[in-house]
């Protein structure tokens, strides 16, 4: 691969390329049905289950036929999806549980109805998540409700439900949401990055911490979505942009890379596809081993520069 910063010339930010249209799985194999993890009568936990990417995965979980515990502080919702689940689960095996992940009392509530239920967690979700816009310098409000729910919210989950998970003796998964925001950190939402940010900082650690725990049968992965067409993204209107992914496509690619075994699942979607995301993510590593300005994507000296990066990374690529 040519990295070349030398070489300058007018170039696109966005090269053409024909754009991933839509995501669908390879279609279920043998293999997959007889995942440890993913598996009917095994238990599913998701946080921020009422809406987008977490109600998209309660459905998948339940389609696979899982029981399924979801849990949100929007409990009006919450119920809505629960009634849904039920319809193809059965009573016995969903559980609605209201909680604010940011409040260890509500996730400890949580924990205990799941394992009073159903004595196990195969696969954790911590996707419960806020976005808000704003500068480092104003909103203290919003930077400590973001970092209460985005990074709090995960730490709370994981104090209370990796001792249990790590005494089990079935095989169990930790998925943490992050973002790309919070790895090659655009400007315009300052705590909503660093808070996603923060998340694949303790997501590594949790892993590498799993790997080196004796006889530990939990693995962590780190799930970054891409633009998906969301309650957070939507802006009130329920017609997805033809850029986004829809939720649905975002759980399977993201169920998809976890049945491999994946640490890193970097979502694609309509607009951006994997190079571009692996090229972006390269160039941000740069600025710091290169001493390069912060942020310099976005910086006006460095424009053309990361433009002819672009270009040249993606031509051989495909080469
Ligand atoms: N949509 C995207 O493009 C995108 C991209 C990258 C990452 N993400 C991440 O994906 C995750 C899911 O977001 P989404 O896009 O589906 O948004 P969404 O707003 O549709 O869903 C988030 C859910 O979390 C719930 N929630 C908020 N605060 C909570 C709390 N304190 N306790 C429990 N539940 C709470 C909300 O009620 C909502 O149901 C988030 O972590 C988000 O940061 C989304």
């Amino acid at each position: 691969m040519v990295f070349s910063d030398r070489s300058r010339g007018a170039s696109p930010l966005r090269p053409g390329f024909n754009s991933v249209t839509s995501y669908k799985p390879e279609g279920l194999s043998v293999a997959d049905h007889l995942h440890p993890v993913i598996n009917a009568g095994r238990v599913a936990v998701i946080t921020g289950a009422a809406s987008g990417i977490g109600k998209a995965a309660a459905l998948e979980f339940a389609k696979i036929g899982m029981k399924v515990a979801i849990a949100d502080v929007n409990h009006e919702r919450l119920n809505e999806l629960a009634a849904e689940l039920i319809q193809t689960l059965g009573e016995t095996n969903v559980i609605a549980q209201p909680t604010d992940v940011s409040k260890l009392d509500e996730v400890v509530r949580l924990r205990d109805r799941v394992y009073e239920a159903w004595g196990e967690v195969a696969v954790l979700m911590n996707n419960a998540g806020v976005g808000d816009r704003g500068t480092s310098w104003a909103g203290i409000d919003k930077w400590k409700k973001v970092f209460d729910v985005n990074l709090f919210g995960i730490v709370n989950v994981q104090q209370t439900f990796v001792p249990s998970m790590l005494h089990q003796e079935n095989q169990a998964l930790i998925v943490n949401t992050g973002s790309k925001q919070g790895i090659t950190n655009p400007p315009g939402n300052a705590a909503y990055n660093a808070s996603k940010a923060a998340v694949k900082s303790l997501t590594e650690g949790l892993a590498y911490e799993l790997r080196e725990t004796p006889n530990s049968n939990v693995t962590a992965h780190l799930f970054v979505p891409g633009w998906t067409h969301t309650g957070m993204t939507s802006s009130g209107s329920s017609e997805k942009p033809p850029g986004a992914w829809s939720a649905q496509e975002t759980v399977l690619y993201m169920l998809e890379h976890v049945r491999k075994g994946d640490f890193y699942i970097i979502c694609p979607d309509n607009e951006t596809r994997n190079e571009i995301d692996q090229l972006r993510i390269m160039w941000a590593a740069s600025d710091v081993a290169e001493g390069r300005p912060a942020l310099s994507r976005w910086h006006r000296d460095y424009k053309a520069l990361f433009s002819e990066y672009m270009r040249e990374g993606l031509e051989s690529l495909e080469r």
